[in-house]
């Protein structure tokens, strides 16, 4: 399994999988046929084989899936099971929403430090993190082997505070700024844009009132 390409598709399906099949383990749930998961997932069967067979042999004819197994391996595949120091650039509204939000930690992503430029939040902490300035970051950086950096900062600041973060160490961005940050192809990038989210919403409402106008 190590080393083998999985499509960047199946990856975006995975973390569905974990939570269904995290709930299942809540509920006691030991194995599963992929029909019984097709109908909770409202993915086909043959779906979420092809999907499952990827990463081989989880499933057994006749008995279906064990649910702590498989839930166990895609965390493994989505890299939970290890813990990724995080910090977040942009402390306002946003950036304290996703700092007050626990269960990240529960999946291994571990909040170090929140950075702001604004004085005004100089020593105040949220969920005992403290926030701290920016000219504190690089050495905190570097001294703290953080991983991931999300930007909840302006998108006018965003391009030039990423850079200045891989250049001193970090390897993947949580991007929230509504920019493109065009860094070097080593550096991973996760766009996260709940307006887009919105327009597709707001598509499927207006299909949705199309079809049913009299
Ligand atoms: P906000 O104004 O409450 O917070 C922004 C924070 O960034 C402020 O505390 C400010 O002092 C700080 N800041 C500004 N320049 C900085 C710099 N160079 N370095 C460090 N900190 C800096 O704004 P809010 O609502 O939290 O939004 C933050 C950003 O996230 C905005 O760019 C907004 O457009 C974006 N956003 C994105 C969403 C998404 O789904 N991608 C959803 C909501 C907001």
């Amino acid at each position: 399994m190590q080393g083998r390409e999985i499509s960047q598709a199946v990856i975006q399906r995975l973390p569905r999988y974990y939570r269904y099949l995290g709930e299942l383990l809540e509920d006691g749930v030991e194995r599963i046929s992929s029909n019984d998961l097709s109908k909770r997932m409202k993915v086909t069967a043959s779906q979420i084989r092809q999907d499952l067979n990827n990463f081989g042999g989880f499933g057994q004819q006749g008995y279906g899936y064990n649910v702590k197994y498989l839930y166990t391996e895609i965390g493994k595949i989505l890299g939970l099971e290890e813990n990724h120091n995080m910090i977040i650039i942009g402390a306002g509204n946003l950036g304290q929403a996703l700092a007050n939000y626990a269960a990240f930690e529960k999946r291994g992503f571990v909040l170090r430090g929140l950075f702001d430029i604004n004085p005004a939040l100089t020593n105040t902490e949220i969920r005992g993190v403290k926030i701290r300035m920016m000219e504190e970051l690089k050495e905190f950086v570097r001294n703290n082997d953080v991983e991931i950096a999300a930007l909840t900062i302006p998108k006018d600041t965003a391009v030039e505070v990423a850079n200045m973060l891989v250049d001193n160490g970090v390897r993947a961005i949580w991007n929230f700024a509504h920019t493109d940050l065009n860094l070097p192809e080593n550096i991973i990038v996760e766009n996260v844009h709940l307006s887009e989210s919105l327009m597709k919403l707001s598509y499927n409402i207006c299909r949705y009132n199309e079809k049913h106008k009299e």
